[in-house]
């Protein structure tokens, strides 16, 4: 069945005691609908209808599925569900709060918190429209924040797999949540039976390309870097599977530097590293790099050359954990460095990083187990 619009459920219709006001999203698998639960509280609901493989016209209730469609629409709404009931024991602030799921109209709904705000998306197109670019401490904030929600979805062996700044959303407060996990199928239990998640080209890793496995933390984490990047940018960096063999994402972390920190730019770099196991390997490892980096400060001057000091890694020797080390070493996928350019001023910076991220690197051993344990204690999973 050929993808079309299907129409969304009536305003006002009651459906399981929430009485819809009208639609405010759809997407390629799903309607989103404003709603009032029985004590007038608002929620969202998110209704599973695959545009591809389900038709509803005006005024029915029903999707129709082709005979030819209806196993992949039964494993669809089988995650659909799953992923519902997953998100349902997750208890964050910056996770998007699931309260329900339930069974009608031959499909499943999914009732989340009503949350009034935007997406990070719309965010930075505004942004953008104004000729202002998403600052610093902006982007500091919020991810440091994103990566505290996702830690507890990583906690639940969860991967979200579809990060990008339209499933990122802000509310009215600032706070930012993650939303849409709707290709968070694919559990880290490799005895699960698993499928091919979608991914959204330029935000997606490598390995969502190669759908033979391989996907963990670092996939989500090249995403964090890709909506960092799309954050500073205005679009999405270049897809990996070019960037395999034409990778050109040297040349745009060239032009911003002078408008971001040099640390918050070998940050991003270094989760975009198009080797897996060359990234941060875990959120903890990405969350201690990141609070260990001087606060938000004013921008290098655009004019300094970049810069890798001599002797870099001899002097932060072991302290750096292995990937770190082996990203920092390989000239062409390190951070854009001219080894030749040598300046008071960029010596002091590349060191200010080493010397962080040293630090940051020693830091994590010790605190890894006490910390990882305070973290991820989430409430015990409920049916809502
Ligand atoms: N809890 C919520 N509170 C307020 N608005 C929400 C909430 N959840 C979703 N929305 C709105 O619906 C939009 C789409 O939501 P979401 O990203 O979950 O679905 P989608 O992208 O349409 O999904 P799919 O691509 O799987 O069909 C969001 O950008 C947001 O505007
Ligand atoms: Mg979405």
């Amino acid at each position: 069945m050929a993808a079309q619009n299907n129409a969304p459920l009536p305003d006002g219709l009651e459906i399981a005691g929430y009485r819809i006001v009208k639609k405010i999203a759809s997407g390629g698998f799903s309607i989103v609908y404003l709603a009032y639960d029985g004590d007038g509280a608002a929620v969202a609901i998110k209704e599973y209808l695959p545009a591809a493989l389900v038709q509803r016209l005006p005024g029915e209730l029903l999707p129709t599925v082709a005979p030819a469609d209806l196993p992949a629409f039964r494993t669809g709404l089988k995650c659909f569900f799953e992923e519902a009931r997953a998100l349902a024991g997750i208890h964050h602030p910056n996770v998007v709060s699931v309260r329900n799921f339930f069974r009608a109209h031959d499909t499943v709904y999914m009732v989340m918190a009503y949350e009034s705000g935007d997406t990070l998306q719309d965010y930075i197109a505004r942004q953008r429209s104004r000729n202002s670019r998403v600052g610093e401490a902006f982007i500091r904030s919020v991810f440091v924040q994103l990566l505290k929600g996702l830690r507890s979805v990583h906690a639940q062996k969860l991967l979200h797999l579809d990060l990008k700044p339209a499933n990122i959303y802000l509310r009215t407060d600032g706070s930012p949540m993650l939303l849409d996990f709707g290709a968070a199928r694919q559990t880290l239990n490799q005895d699960l039976p698993t499928l091919t998640p979608m991914y959204t080209p330029g935000y997606a890793a490598p390995e969502l390309y190669d759908k033979t496995g391989g996907l963990g933390p670092w996939s989500d984490i090249y995403s964090i870097g890709a909506a960092i990047f799309a954050c500073m940018v205005g679009a999405p960096p270049q897809p990996a599977d070019q960037r395999r063999s034409d990778d050109k994402m040297a040349a745009h972390f060239l032009q911003l530097q002078g408008q971001y920190s040099v640390e918050l730019l070998q940050l991003v770099r270094w989760c975009l590293v198009l080797e897996p196991l060359d990234r941060p390997q875990s959120l903890f490892a990405l969350q201690k790099v990141l609070a260990a980096l001087a606060p938000a400060r004013a921008a290098l001057p655009p004019s300094l050359p970049p810069h890798r000091p001599d002797g870099l890694l001899a002097r932060l020797g072991a302290a750096l954990p292995a990937p770190l080390r082996r990203w920092l070493g390989a000239g062409a996928r390190g951070p854009s460095v001219a080894d030749s350019a040598t300046s008071t001023v960029t010596s002091t910076v590349a060191e200010t990083v080493a010397n962080t991220v040293a630090s940051a690197a020693a830091r994590m051993q010790n605190q890894h187990n006490q910390q990882d344990q305070q973290d991820q204690q989430v409430p015990p999973a409920g049916r809502p």
